[in-house]
């Protein structure tokens, strides 16, 4: 499974190079089946998630070269509607090819999906959402199996603003005929990027980052090869920051767009990091401990990410006074919390809240990543641990960060892998 070995330090100092945003990008590789044609992806992130995603395109049939962040994808030869269940139990966001299969070949068969344990993670509005545009869905083994019956547009007020049904229901809604009109969709800068992928490829999608998106849905008959650009990953860049907000440091984080990440910006201006952006680069400095901050709760964009709350915690761990940390997103997602605190982080939660007091130092220890995010945030601790840690089981980490160590040692982190 792999482990880091990380040696303690009290600062930070360089460069880091924002890759793909992996939310952006795996939904955008779902959407290429829709209709068969080649497709010039460029900004591809080089992590597990994605290579998940190119097997599963090419045991369909499709074909996929990769090199230096730029995928040629030809999903003509696109042979058969089942998606491969062993890896679709790997990669949640393998479920957003329900809505882009379906709107190719007329039916899928997918297994539920895998991804990171971080609490019950139902797919009930992605099916709601499906069978009200004109699918059967049933389950048979364990497994989805849909069929459509009648492609129609329709409205659809989700109940929560899930990233991923607003995703399948996108990706299925751009070919029937007719407008949908989606109310309370997720606004993550992802759907935008989707939107705005959907629309080069010559669909017509609006409102995306708004509380409702329009569908006018249209069948494709464009053969030309589609360019686009993913935008850079907003988790990435706030990892590095947390990890600079934890000690003495000075680091530039480029290629990223500031306004998707302002939540995160903001939340360590608070704790007293200065904050500066030239030219699409951010420098954050911080020459002093980091003050706690009162409390952040996690929620749909744009408020504070969930998928930041493991590194914001801890960064926190070694903050001057209490920070209070509400979960309200996902139901588990404090599994990082008995690691930290193997390494002397000072944490009490109670059910989806945590109150995490400050501590000066923390010490090494040998822990396990439970989870993508909740794994960078041990790596964010062990860096400035007291001493030599052990983090094992980083294929979780491996899921969603690229060249990581290699950007860690650029930043002066003492990091190898075993
Ligand atoms: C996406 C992101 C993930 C991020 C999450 C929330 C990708 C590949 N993953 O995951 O990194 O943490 O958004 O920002 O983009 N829910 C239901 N029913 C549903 C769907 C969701 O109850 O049908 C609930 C979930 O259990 C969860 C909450 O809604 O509690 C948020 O889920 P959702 O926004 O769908 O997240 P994902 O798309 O899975």
């Amino acid at each position: 499974m792999g482990s880091f070995i990380i040696e303690g330090r009290n600062s930070l100092e360089g460069i880091v190079n924002i890759g793909g945003s992996k939310n952006a990008a795996l939904p955008i590789l779902a959407s290429t089946v829709i209709v068969g044609r080649e497709y010039i992806l460029e900004n591809i992130p080089e992590i597990e998630d994605v290579k998940d995603m190119f097997e599963i395109l090419t045991t369909m049939g499709c074909s996929v070269q990769y090199e230096n962040g730029i995928a040629l994808i030809d999903t003509r030869g696109l042979n058969t509607h089942i998606v491969p269940e062993k890896i679709v139990r790997k990669i949640r966001s393998s479920i957003i090819l329900m809505g882009a299969v379906l709107q190719r070949t007329g039916r899928v068969e997918v297994a539920y999906p895998g991804g990171c344990e971080i609490g019950l993670r139902p797919i009930d509005l992605h099916l709601k959402g499906l069978k009200k545009l004109g699918v059967e869905i049933n389950e048979k083994n364990g497994l989805l199996v849909g069929k459509v019956k009648e492609a129609v547009s329709c409205e659809i007020h989700l109940d929560y603003p899930s990233v991923g049904a607003t995703e399948n229901i996108m990706l299925f809604a751009v070919g029937n005929p007719g407008r949908t009109i989606i109310y309370n969709p997720a606004r993550e800068p992802e759907i935008v990027d989707l939107q705005n992928f959907l629309n080069v490829c010559g669909f017509s999608v609006s409102g995306a980052g708004t509380g409702v998106i329009i569908i006018e849905g249209k069948k494709l008959e464009e053969k030309d090869t589609v360019e686009y650009k993913i935008i850079s990953d907003r988790i990435e860049a706030g990892t590095y920051l947390s990890a600079a907000a934890s000690m003495k440091s000075k680091i530039y984080i480029k290629n990223i767009e500031k306004s998707h990440f302002k939540s995160i910006t903001s939340l360590y201006e608070d704790a007293g990091c200065e904050i500066r952006e030239t030219h699409g680069t951010i420098v954050i400095s911080n020459d002093r401990r980091i003050k706690a901050v009162e409390k952040v709760t996690t929620q749909p964009y744009p408020g504070f990410p969930t998928d930041m709350q493991a590194q914001v915690m801890a960064s926190m761990a070694v903050a001057d006074g209490i920070s209070i940390i509400e979960e309200t997103v996902f139901d588990s997602r404090f599994k990082h919390v008995p690691e930290l605190q193997k390494m002397g982080a000072n944490i009490t939660t109670i059910g989806r809240v945590a109150v995490v007091e400050g501590v000066e130092k923390l010490s090494s220890a040998e822990v396990e990543a439970k989870d993508l995010r909740g794994g960078a945030a041990l790596v964010i601790a062990a860096m400035g641990a007291d001493g030599i840690s052990k983090i094992n089981n980083i294929h979780h980490i491996k899921r969603g960060y690229e060249k990581f160590i290699y950007k860690l040692q650029n930043i002066g982190v003492i990091i190898t892998e075993t």
